[in-house]
């Protein structure tokens, strides 16, 4: 059973499977479990905190939506605002693939084009939110969406039957990464390391973690578009202080490789997986890299959890796409 969002109602998102990878724990000598966030109602968790603060926002009285995001922080708000019966408004930027906007429209939400990548459309999103009995969606910063992602821990305690010595996700704004934090503090987790992913070219947390302070990247050069912020929110960098944040970046191409050789399918036995995580480039790669580079594994002794934090579809088209732009033909 999903726990229940504030004041009684019902989250929209569902308990995910939380399945132990054969595959990946026979290459790594160690225990590896993926949480199965791609079977969430639009692909990925990004529902549980989106839900969450949608639902808080419906409760308190307000007669739209905004949000900003490229891609599955979109497709969460365009959900929870269709099943609390409210208008969205979704602003995307250019980068954003015609299939996600096309689903977004089949949600019922508008969908608005600004800006190149996520923080110009973002910028453009906080403009509208300022029209009376409007409410701002954030995809990652704020302290209800962390509370939402928080779920997925009391989850993966429910199912495991040990602590896990490691978690994995992947950042782009930070709002996961929050809502891990958030949730390991609530079960008594807190020591539990955990390995932040980012692609060069969107690694706003790693330059964050390296400097000391929020860091804002020039541009994001990435092809991990619909994740990537310039900046992370600041309770990411604070995370680092309460828990062990390990940053680990990897290359764009070996992300692309990584979702080619679809090795996350292949864990899984599904192929279906692979397509819905094609865009999620990051966690495809670190999956990867996991299996290749048995080092990082070693290092954790019994149990790996990989945050499988799903992912919108990608189609055929804008993977060879991806590929050209990365030279890999
Ligand atoms: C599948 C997936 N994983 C991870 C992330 C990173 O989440 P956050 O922006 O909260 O760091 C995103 C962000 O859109 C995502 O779509």
């Amino acid at each position: 059973m999903a726990t229940q969002s504030g004041g009684g109602q019902k989250p929209f998102h569902i308990v995910s499977p939380l399945l132990e990878s054969l595959a990946l724990s026979r290459a790594g000598g160690t225990k590896v479990y993926m949480k199965l966030e791609n079977v969430q109602p639009t692909g990925s968790f990004k529902i549980r905190g989106v839900g969450h603060l949608c639902q808080t926002a419906a409760k308190k009285g307000c007669c739209r939506f905004i949000c900003s995001s490229g891609g599955n922080a979109g497709l969460a708000a365009a959900y929870a605002a269709k099943k609390l019966g409210l208008p969205i408004t979704v602003v995307v930027p250019s980068t954003t693939g015609p299939v996600t906007v096309r689903r977004l429209e089949e949600l019922g939400a508008e969908v608005e084009v600004s800006g190149q990548v996520w923080d110009e459309a973002n910028r453009r999103a906080q403009e509208l939110a300022q029209t009376k009995g409007w409410v701002s969606i954030h995809p990652f910063d704020h302290p209800l969406v962390w509370e939402g992602h928080a779920s997925l821990v009391q989850e993966l305690k429910d199912s495991l039957e040990t602590k896990p010595d490691a978690i994995l996700l992947a950042v782009g704004g930070g709002g996961l990464l929050a809502g891990v934090v958030a949730g390991l503090h609530q079960v008594g987790w807190q020591d539990i390391p955990i390995i932040a992913a980012e692609t060069w070219g969107a690694h706003s947390f790693h330059a964050a973690l390296a400097a000391g302070r929020l860091v804002t990247l020039p541009d994001i050069t990435s092809v991990a578009k619909c994740l990537g912020a310039k900046t992370v929110a600041a309770r990411a960098l604070e995370c680092a202080q309460e828990c062990q944040v390990i940053s680990q970046v990897v290359e764009d191409a070996e992300a692309v490789r990584a979702v080619e050789l679809g090795s996350v399918a292949k864990c899984l036995g599904a192929k279906t997986v692979a397509a819905r995580a094609l865009e999620c480039a990051q966690e495809c790669q670190v999956i990867s890299q996991v299996v290749e580079d048995a080092e990082a594994v070693r290092a954790v002794e019994q149990c790996l959890v990989l945050g499988v934090g799903g992912a919108s579809s990608i189609q055929g088209a804008q993977l060879q796409a991806l590929k050209s732009q990365l030279g890999l033909e």
